[in-house]
């Protein structure tokens, strides 16, 4: 029987490549850049797996030019960039790579929050323009982190993992607003309470936003919301650009009716609002909340074992639509 053939859409780690060199016949684009959708539909011709990040698209109509595909492993947990119905009603099998990142998701989303809070970049960007001239007694004085109250929207793996950071590290009083509520038992372990959305964005002196991108969360964070929050707080987008209505977040922050922002995703990325940029007080990084390489390491595995379980009869580790598999 020939080899399966399987196209590696993005740079992935050398081990990686070998691993599924071993098993498939590996088409694998290694450029910086990620393939146009035109590139990505030619080179997944006669492929029955891909492996693929965020920034590959995998639509309907991209399914329905490459009826052979049969699985995508995306070396992400967020998988907002793949059309999972349309996947499954194909008989496409979908995973993705939660668990393996969630502390360092964790730890950036809690450094974003003080780094943000902390006036952190304001405070390089002036140093190294020669802007600091004296000491004053309110000189770059930002929000106090301890003991405050942490609020957070969307209490999955990630949620929870700031969360126990916020309480037994800083010391925060824990909010969060979720989909469905958690258990007693994992409330009570988190020391966290939940509450409405609303009240979430009243009390809460550090939001941050860490649920998943859907057509329900889109600009869940726009005017109406950013109105509710107090002017001495500070939001955290560790989730999905599309999450937030960045024009009304950069409005709110050049009128100071919040005090700071923190942002790691973009709805249009990499292109950055230009108003975003202009302002002092948002800390601005480049989607890089997973990035440390032992986890970004992790990913790639995931994804790699996934696709080769998938492929090779086994059950993937890590399935999105694992019904396609009895099917
Ligand atoms: C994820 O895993 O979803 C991160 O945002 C990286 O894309």
């Amino acid at each position: 029987m020939d080899a399966l053939k399987v196209l590696i859409a993005r740079r992935a780690p050398a081990e990686v490549v070998h691993k599924l060199s071993a098993h498939f016949v590996v088409d694998y684009h290694d450029g910086a850049e990620p393939l146009s959708p035109d590139d990505l539909r030619a080179r997944l011709q006669g492929k029955v797996g891909v492996y693929v990040t965020g920034t590959e698209r995998i639509t309907a109509e991209l399914l329905a030019t490459c009826p052979e595909l049969k699985v995508v492993c995306t070396m992400s947990v967020g998988y907002n960039h793949i059309d999972l119905d349309a996947c499954t009603a194909r008989g496409v099998l979908v995973t993705n790579t939660p668990d393996v990142l969630t502390e360092s998701t964790a730890d950036f989303g809690f450094a974003l929050l003080m780094a943000t809070a902390r006036r952190m970049s304001e405070g390089e960007r002036l140093l190294r323009d020669g802007g600091w001239k004296s000491w004053a007694w309110d000189f770059l004085a930002g929000a106090e982190v301890h003991g405050s109250t942490l609020g957070i929207l969307g209490m999955g793996r990630i949620g929870q993992a700031i969360a126990r950071r916020g309480r037994f590290g800083f010391g925060m009083k824990v909010i969060y607003h979720n989909r469905s509520r958690l258990a007693a038992e994992a409330e009570a372990e988190l020391g966290a309470r939940y509450v409405a959305k609303d009240e979430l964005l009243r009390q809460a002196d550090h939001l941050v936003l860490v649920l998943p991108y859907s057509a329900q969360s889109h600009h869940c964070i726009a005017a109406p919301e950013l109105a509710l929050m107090k002017p001495t707080a500070t939001l955290v987008n560790v989730a999905r650009g599309g999450i937030v209505d960045e024009e009304a977040l950069a409005a709110a922050l050049r009128e100071h009716r919040i005090a700071a922002a923190g942002l790691d995703v973009f709805e249009g990325e990499p292109r950055v609002n230009p108003v975003l940029l202009t302002l002092p007080n948002v800390v601005l990084t480049p989607h890089i909340a997973s990035a440390t390489l032992p986890t970004r390491q992790a990913m790639a595995h995931l994804a790699a074992d996934n696709l080769l379980a998938a492929l090779t009869g086994g059950m993937p580790p890590t399935p999105l639509n694992p019904q396609v598999l009895s099917a």
